[in-house]
């Protein structure tokens, strides 16, 4: 595989939740998109979704030539390949559709062309086994809902994914402002999912226990811990939480009661009766709110935050560069 040849053209398939997000995305960073889906009314639902993400995109700053009119829909999967350089594979998670989808897709494009997964769950050595001739060219790049506005991606190769294919994928979607994280191992779930999964086990315990509402666990995670997640990762505040003695200190203090913890954490059964229990709750903590105001809240707070946050990044940028007087 040649590493040389800049990506400036990407396949989208699939424009349910994920592909339109990602088609937004590309857009706003100067791309042009070729989008392709079944659906009988994927062009109309995929051009509106676009439209309404892109305040937001221009808020967060739309890079050189961005425009929706670089995008393009047919539905026809072979029509959209020619040109691309990246494949962004959206569709339906389930592995024989992927397998099947992947064999087609090894035959029609040329070997140096990406083939990226956004799937969640499923690995990229089970998805890449349709690739009889180039599997190597095939990786798992999973963003987080919805990727035009969260950054992260995270990225897995398959038992016959290139190392060349794995550089040249974070290269890409670092080039566009994403964070990458690479895994070296595959796992159900990748990182991230598995963080918010062994989470929600812990948040549903909790309510299905009646120690506290839906209310005032999401009250405690999102005015506590939630917060400075959305700064910095535990390890780092690890080291915070040790103070002037760093995460040396925080292990010394807390490994004890920390590991007790642990062992009464619970492993909630989601019968019908506990998923009832959850949503009762839930619903009281909504009231009257709506789903879109709702939203339109979350979204708000989460601009103004990723804003900052790529404020801040760009000033340490700065300085870093700086030439030391
Ligand atoms: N929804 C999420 O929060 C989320 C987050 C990260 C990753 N993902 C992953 O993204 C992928 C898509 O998930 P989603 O939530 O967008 O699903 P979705 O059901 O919203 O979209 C799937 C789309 O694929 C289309 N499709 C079906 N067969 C097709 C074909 N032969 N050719 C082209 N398009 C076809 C469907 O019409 C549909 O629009 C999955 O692998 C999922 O694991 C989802």
């Amino acid at each position: 595989m040649t590493d040389t040849k800049p990506i400036r053209r990407i396949a989208i398939i699939g424009t349910g939740v994920i592909g339109a997000s990602w088609t937004a995305l590309f857009l706003a960073k100067g791309l042009q998109v070729v989008a392709t889906d079944i659906a009988p009314n994927a062009e109309a639902a995929l051009r509106k979704f676009v439209e309404t993400a892109w305040p937001a995109l221009k808020r967060l700053g739309l890079s050189p030539g961005a425009s929706q009119s670089n995008l393009t829909f047919t539905a026809d999967l072979a029509q959209a390949l020619p040109g691309a350089g990246l494949v962004q594979e959206n569709g339906p998670e389930r592995i024989d559709f992927k397998q099947k989808l992947y064999r087609q897709l090894d035959e029609l494009l040329p070997p140096d062309v990406i083939i990226a997964s956004s799937s969640s769950g499923l690995t990229m050595s089970g998805i890449q086994s349709g690739a009889a001739s180039h599997p190597e060219r095939c990786v798992i790049a999973h963003p987080f809902n919805p990727p035009h506005l969260i950054p992260l991606v995270e990225i897995v190769g398959g038992a016959k994914t290139s190392e060349a294919t794995i550089r040249r994928a974070a290269e890409f979607y670092t080039s566009i402002g994403q964070r990458t994280v690479r895994l070296n191992k595959e796992m159900p779930g990748h990182v991230a999912n598995r963080l918010q999964a062994a989470l929600a086990r812990e948040v549903y315990y909790l309510v299905a226990e009646g120690v506290v509402s839906a209310a005032d666990v999401d009250t405690a995670l999102s005015w506590g811990p939630g917060l400075r997640w959305g700064v910095m990762g535990n390890l780092m505040l690890n080291h915070l939480g040790g103070g002037p003695g760093g995460i040396e200190h925080f292990f010394q203090q807390f490994t004890g009661p920390m590991t007790a913890w642990w062992k009464t954490l619970g492993s909630p059964v989601l019968t019908p009766e506990v998923q009832k229990k959850l949503i009762n709750s839930v619903h009281a903590e909504v009231g009257s709110r709506t789903i879109e105001e709702l939203e339109a809240e979350r979204d708000e707070v989460l601009l103004g935050l990723i804003e900052l946050r790529n404020k801040i990044a760009k000033s340490s940028q700065r300085k870093s560069t700086e030439p030391v007087a």
